[in-house]
């Protein structure tokens, strides 16, 4: 087992630049996932470190090692990848041992692994089969069982889960926790997927356009975003936004557009000093709005007109129009409203962001 340390990579592709100034020092032993849109540099990274890719500039060291130049055979590393890549005329046995086969392990170190890994997986009764006689979900432990095997220093994952249905892909991602509960390999996966990042990391990576956005624990990106990026890709269904401006009465700053008149919180506001007079941008999640009740302060109010109504049984999505901005609220599954309703709803003011309107940072 060992660290991953990541300075300052970059990756051209001719003139394409597709992974910008990365760095990141992975511990021994951690689970960290890169999560960003399609085309954000995420499997440019993890090529680059499994060796599959050069570097165009920066380091990469796994333990003490600079592993710039060193072959991807010579790295200690196994990947797991979307597609698999059996071997499909190999059983599943020999696909799992082929890798300490190229390696020269003795034959009966490899019967002993490939069983272990097989029981690990729970695939013993498959290992006589091929490829094409397995499910997706057991072609998916194969391929794990492949690298389970090689005892490596490093996993590296990229959308492993991507071919499998829903119910599975969530199956699949409680397995790799506990797998890695078990191994403890230090692991660096990649996933579009926000919710399997936030469930399986013990760090997050943010990326976007090739810039890391934000690294931290889950908690830590969701409840205090860096950028509006970061606030809008973590968290289901997403964070809501709204343009305002801010205004003084008396001791108090309002965050003001259209529909809303919002009382920031004095803490809040305190760290907004100097930021009044110029633009900016509000941030809700939906699950920190709800119906207006005689306790809420109606600075936190505001009126809302009813476009959607999405009952998800255990919550209901309500698709509200607030002034120009469009906003979703999460309300219990009791709530009684129609559509073209016009309704009250009001936040929870600890919950609220701020981003600066041309930057996106957080305020
Ligand atoms: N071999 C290549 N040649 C040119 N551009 C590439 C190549 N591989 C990837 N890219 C580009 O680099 C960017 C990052 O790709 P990739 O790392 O695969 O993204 P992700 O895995 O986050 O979806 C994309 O815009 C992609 O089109
Ligand atoms: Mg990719």
């Amino acid at each position: 087992m060992a660290r991953v340390l990541l300075r300052d990579l970059n990756k051209h592709y001719e003139t394409f630049h597709a992974v910008k100034d990365v760095s990141l020092e992975i511990q021994d032993r951690e689970f960290v996932v890169l999560v960003g849109p399609s085309g954000c540099g995420k499997t440019t990274t993890l090529r680059m470190i499994a060796g599959l890719e050069a570097i165009t500039s920066g380091e990469i060291l796994i333990g003490d090692t600079v592993v710039n130049e060193l072959p991807p055979m010579d790295r200690d590393i196994a990947m797991v990848f979307q597609n698999y890549a059996l071997y499909p005329h190999m059983s599943v046995r020999d696909n799992m041992a082929f890798g300490l086969k190229m390696r020269k392990f003795e034959r009966e170190e490899i019967a002993r692994r490939v069983k272990i890994a097989a029981d690990i997986l729970g695939i013993e009764s498959l290992l006589h089969r091929k490829p094409r006689q397995l499910s997706g979900g057991q072609r998916q432990r194969v391929a794990l069982g492949r690298a389970i095997v090689r005892n490596p220093q490093v996993f590296l994952f990229d959308e492993p889960l991507s071919n499998l249905d829903a119910k599975l892909r969530v199956q699949m991602r409680v397995e790799l926790k506990k797998l890695h509960e078990r191994l403890g390999t230090t692991a660096v996966y990649v996933t579009h997927d926000q919710v399997e990042a936030m469930t399986l990391g013990d760090r997050v990576v943010v990326m976007k356009d090739g810039w890391v956005q934000q690294v931290g624990d889950p908690l830590e990106l969701y409840n205090a975003p860096a950028n509006k990026f970061v606030a809008g890709f973590i968290g289901s269904p997403g964070m809501n936004f709204a343009a305002v401006s801010f205004q003084r009465e008396g001791d108090t700053l309002l965050a003001v557009n259209h529909g809303l008149r919002i009382t920031v919180p004095a803490p809040i506001a305190a760290r907004l000093n100097g930021h009044a007079g110029r633009d900016a941008t509000l941030g809700i999640r939906p699950e920190d709005l709800h119906l207006a009740g005689p306790d809420d302060d109606e600075g936190h109010c505001f009126e809302a007109l009813v476009e959607v109504i999405e009952r998800l049984g255990s919550e209901i999505l309500l698709d509200v129009k607030v002034g120009p901005a469009s906003m979703v609220a999460s309300v219990p599954p009791t709530v009684r409203t129609r559509m073209r309703d016009t309704i009250r709803l009001a936040l929870d003011p600890e919950r609220l962001h701020f981003f600066d309107a041309e930057t996106e940072v957080a305020l």
